[in-house]
């Protein structure tokens, strides 16, 4: 019998995997309204790692108490407490024979709740393009942000090390950074949204300069034996059609440069799928392998078994992670190793909105 590649075991950095199946982060909606993580929580993690995912990255999860909150009870990493709550989730993934991974996210000018400050900022006041998601409790257009004044920028950085050492004390296996999306380190890549004349805007190195920086913060912050990564996209929450400008040749310096930092994965996330970009014949996740030495994993409706295959295969990836087939079915990876089907992913898991609590009544409703 051929191996799978699928369920090959792994090396995230110096962490070993099971096989190469990784839960994406998904915002849930469903910490309590002081960001402390709740039970229902630890349930909904420790059944993936039940499942048989390998990794779970969390949901995009707030460093620090100025502005970087997002949502409506999201969960945070922004003070001691909430990263002791965030320790029974660990441990019950643990106790599931799993992994767990951070993600640190900055909602920049995408912010729609934000219990500790009033306002939105942003590498330029430019208005968000699209409307806030209802998923999340969002309504109307985007408020214009703030431009973030230069001296504010250092605590930002620094907000996002903190986070990543209060990670390491709740005992994740892992930190991310949330470059991707079109979040806040994601605006300042972009040049529509960043238009600064300063350090942190003009060439796509000084747009770059952010996320840089926070890598190299965050590498700093955590012991040498954790694993950091950072995900990065084209395309964006509010701009699904968005591309980098230089094609190739951005993806060149954007993957070079991060990959130097010192990070042990890029997690590239395709909304739209992974298939070839920029004429190359490769996926963006192919060519985050060309330009980088770290590991690749790669993102985008990966549910589909051929696609996923043929991407590790290549060598294109070293991992894949599912969102929507994860959600949809957390026994995903059991599942497809027995050769059995799994749920198929239906968008009303997450209405009326993207809080467990939805997902568990439509699950209840179907009787699973
Ligand atoms: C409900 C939901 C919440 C999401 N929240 C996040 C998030 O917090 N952080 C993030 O990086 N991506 C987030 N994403 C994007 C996914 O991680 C993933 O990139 C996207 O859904 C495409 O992957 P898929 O085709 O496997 O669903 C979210 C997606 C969904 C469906």
């Amino acid at each position: 019998m051929t191996s799978d590649p699928i369920f090959e075991p792994g090396r995230l950095g110096t962490l070993p995997l099971p096989n190469r199946l990784i839960v994406a982060p998904m915002t849930r909606i469903s910490a309590a309204p002081d960001g402390t993580p709740t039970a229902q929580m630890a349930d909904y993690y420790a059944e993936y790692a039940r499942g048989g995912f390998g990794l779970i990255i969390t949901e995009g999860t707030y460093p620090d108490t100025a502005y970087s909150q997002c949502y409506v009870n999201q969960p945070g990493l922004a003070t001691d407490a909430q990263a002791q709550g965030w320790r029974p989730v660990v441990e019950a993934v643990h106790q599931a024979g799993g992994r767990i991974a951070a993600q640190l996210m900055h909602g920049g000018a995408l912010t729609m709740h934000n219990r500790f400050a009033s306002g939105t900022v942003a590498p330029s006041a430019v208005q968000p393009a699209g409307e806030q998601p209802p998923r999340y409790h969002g309504k109307g257009p985007y408020p214009t942000p703030r431009e973030l004044n230069a001296a504010e920028i250092p605590d930002i950085i620094a907000g996002f090390a903190a986070a990543a050492a209060r990670a390491v004390t709740a005992g994740f296996d892992a930190v991310e950074i949330h470059g991707a999306n079109g979040y806040l380190i994601d605006q300042f890549l972009s040049h529509h949204t960043n238009l600064r004349t300063d350090d942190w805007g003009g060439t796509l190195t000084d747009r770059l300069r952010l996320a840089v920086e926070v890598a190299h913060a965050v590498v700093a912050a955590v012991p040498a034996h954790v694993p950091v990564g950072i995900r990065i996209s084209q395309t964006k929450v509010n701009d699904l059609s968005h591309v980098w400008p230089g094609g190739a040749d951005d993806a060149a310096t954007i993957f070079s440069a991060l990959d130097a930092t010192g990070i042990s994965y890029i997690h590239v996330s395709s909304h739209l799928g992974c298939g070839p970009v920029f004429g190359t014949g490769l996926s963006l996740a192919g060519l985050a392998r060309r330009h980088a030495g770290c590991t690749i994993i790669a993102n985008g409706k990966l549910e589909d078994t051929e696609t996923a295959r043929a991407l590790l295969n290549r060598g294109e990836a070293d991992f894949l992670s599912l969102a929507k087939a994860a959600l949809a079915d957390p026994h995903w990876p059991s599942k497809v190793a027995a050769g059995q089907s799994p749920v198929p992913f239906d968008p009303g898991i997450l209405s009326p909105d993207g809080s467990l609590a939805s997902a568990a009544a439509f699950r209840a409703a179907l009787g699973r």
